[in-house]
């Protein structure tokens, strides 16, 4: 179905930016990732720092607007930003659908759940009602829904949230698309669904191979469920790499501070809750140099002002090509070990 040579899905250099009166958003500014089928990306960052903007720009979602949209988003062989309008939306649906945060704004109030998954089918497939209604209730049952014979013709309010986000994971699936983009799928479930849905998503990639880029500020589901992370700041990719690589080798100051804010990432149940100093900066202006400068307590430590003046490119640390970092601190592995765990794991160190 698709070209062997290369990764399935390529982003190279996306640029997302919104005109507006007040200046150009840069929501997404130079976005570069590849991911295999199979295998899952988990792009992290706090709110405001372009995660969906990216992900809608994969989906074709900014057609249509004032957006502008640049570089290349490569599936399958087949550069998206090229396809014609019609051509994108053939495709949305069918080879890459989004699984939304909230599935209740996501879905009509006024349709069943039933007919708008069923619908989802029949407009990529020239099949009957009839067969789009038999296999609706397969995927019903498929992601977990119990009796969904008699659950199929219910309106979405009568599904409780962890049921909605099931539906909703049953329309994104049922076509079988390559790519699934999960944005912040389990931000607005209670802990115990979280972790189930997150097991349903898992089981079905491996049973469809498909591709997933999970959206979210929570590196403990990046923990769970990604193969390579992406993290974001400020429209840009400030570290990516192998998951395991990321977590315990983490290179620059905004990554240590996500890994500070959330708890129990690596299973350490005496792990600090350290919050990120200030907010995320506004992406209308963002600061110069690195765009992380205004809260990071480490930029004493670079030399000549650079933080403030030069955007550090994204490049390889200590952990070899594939793990990149965007910092100008010389070792932040020595300053890592010595000043950052011991204030989030307490429990690494060692006494002598
Ligand atoms: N249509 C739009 N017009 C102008 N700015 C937008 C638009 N959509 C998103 N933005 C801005 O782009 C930035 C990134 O947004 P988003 O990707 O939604 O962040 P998040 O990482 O929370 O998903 C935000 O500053 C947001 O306000
Ligand atoms: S480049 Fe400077 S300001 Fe940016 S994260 Fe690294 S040390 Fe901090
Ligand atoms: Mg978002």
């Amino acid at each position: 179905m698709h070209s062997n040579d290369g990764p399935y899905l390529s982003v190279e250099d996306l640029v997302v930016h919104f005109p507006t009166a007040d200046g150009i958003v840069k929501a997404t500014d130079g976005l570069s990732f590849t991911l295999g089928r199979g295998k899952t990306i988990g792009v992290v960052g706090e709110s405001g720092s372009g995660k969906s903007v990216s992900s809608s720009a994969i989906l074709g979602l900014h057609r249509g607007s004032s957006a502008q949209v640049s570089g290349r988003i490569v599936l399958g062989g087949t550069d998206l930003l090229m396809l014609s309008d019609e051509e994108m939306r053939l495709r949305r649906g069918k080879e890459v659908s989004m699984i939304f945060q909230d599935p209740l704004s996501a879905m009509h109030p006024y349709y069943t759940v039933g007919n708008q998954i069923a619908e989802a089918y029949l407009v990529h497939n020239d099949v009957s009602k009839k067969a789009a209604r038999a296999r609706t209730l397969e995927m019903l049952e498929r992601v977990g829904i119990p009796q969904p014979d008699r659950r199929i013709d219910d309106y979405p309010h009568q599904f409780s949230g962890g049921m909605r986000q099931r539906a909703m994971i049953a329309m994104g699936l049922i076509n079988d698309p390559g790519l699934i983009i999960a944005d912040e799928p389990t931000t607005a479930l209670d802990v115990t669904v979280q972790a189930q849905i997150l097991d349903l998503l898992q089981d079905l990639q491996r049973e469809f191979n498909s591709a997933i880029i999970i959206i979210t500020h929570d590196l403990g589901v990046v923990a769970e469920m990604a193969d390579d992370v992406l993290v974001m700041y400020a429209g840009r990719a400030v570290e990516y790499g192998p998951t395991k690589d990321v977590l315990t080798h983490p290179q620059m100051p905004y990554t240590w501070g996500l890994l500070s804010s959330v708890p129990d990432v690596q299973g350490d149940t005496n792990a600090a809750l350290i919050p990120i100093p200030g907010n995320p900066p506004s992406l209308l202006n963002p600061p110069t140099g690195c765009a992380f400068h205004p809260r990071c307590v480490h930029r004493s430590k670079v030399p000549a002002d650079l933080c403030t003046t030069t955007l550090p490119e994204l490049l390889p640390g200590s952990q070899g090509p594939g793990h990149t970092k965007r910092c100008h601190l010389a070792d932040p592995d020595e300053l890592y070990r010595t000043e950052i765990l011991p204030e989030i794991m307490p429990d690494l160190i060692v006494e002598d």
